[in-house]
């Protein structure tokens, strides 16, 4: 039998994303034995299923490694990877947002330095607006740039705001919502069009349930 190799995210989303992908007909006892391993396989079934870190999932699918993975809409953005978006799982939602210190007021006279992991996005977001940027690309820890004075606002993805406000930060502006979104690689989807479509319609039926 042909396996279904799944890029699953590492982390709370993935283990939610595996539950939806078990009760829809791909179980994997050993991936729920908890232990460091990576790949894991379900022969009785035919499914493979990985777990990558979220921003690599799109590398992975469009590539072909993987057949399907999950992604989130903001990485998706981000990368633009060659790939189907198939559904949107309505889970792992948050919002992508302008945030900066309460006291931050915008001077349109001068450039505005902006720090991101999400450089096209923020890009996109302030040409739209006509608005003059300078980007520090980052890979973590955010938050800290407005504090330490690295840039004047920040934009990232905002989920429970416990990060903003433990680190005295606020929303400034929330632009775009963000979901975790089920993806295929293109070759994939026509060779396992059965099996990708047949996982496709249990997912919607769960996924009415997550609006
Ligand atoms: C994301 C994001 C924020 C945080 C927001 O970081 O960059 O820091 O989550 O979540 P909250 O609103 O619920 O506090 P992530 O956990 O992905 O870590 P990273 O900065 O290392 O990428």
């Amino acid at each position: 039998m042909k396996m279904l190799n799944i890029a699953l995210p590492k982390g709370r989303l993935g283990e939610k994303v595996y539950g939806m992908f078990k009760e829809a007909g791909f179980p994997c006892p050993s991936i729920e034995e908890n232990n460091r391993k990576l790949i894991f396989e379900n022969e009785e079934v035919g499914v493979r299923y990985f777990w990558v870190k979220p921003s690599d999932v799109p590398i992975y699918v469009e590539r072909g490694v993987a057949d399907i993975g999950v992604a989130g809409k903001d990485i998706l953005l981000e990368y633009e990877p060659d790939v189907y978006e198939l559904l949107d799982l309505n889970i792992g939602k948050c919002s992508m947002c302008v945030a900066g210190k309460s006291n931050f007021i915008d001077d349109p006279l001068k450039t505005l330095t902006v720090a991101t992991k999400f450089s096209r996005i923020a890009s996109e977001y302030y040409l739209k607006k006509g608005r003059d940027i300078d980007i520090v690309h980052l890979n973590g820890s955010i938050e800290i740039a407005p504090i330490l004075g690295l840039s004047d606002v920040i934009v990232d993805i905002v989920e429970t705001g416990t990060t903003l406000k433990e680190n005295d930060l606020i929303v400034l502006e929330r632009f775009l919502p963000i979901s975790a979104r089920l993806i295929a690689n293109k070759q994939s989807f026509s060779f396992k069009s059965c099996v990708i479509d047949g996982l496709k319609n249990k997912l919607i039926e769960k996924t009415e349930g997550n609006v």
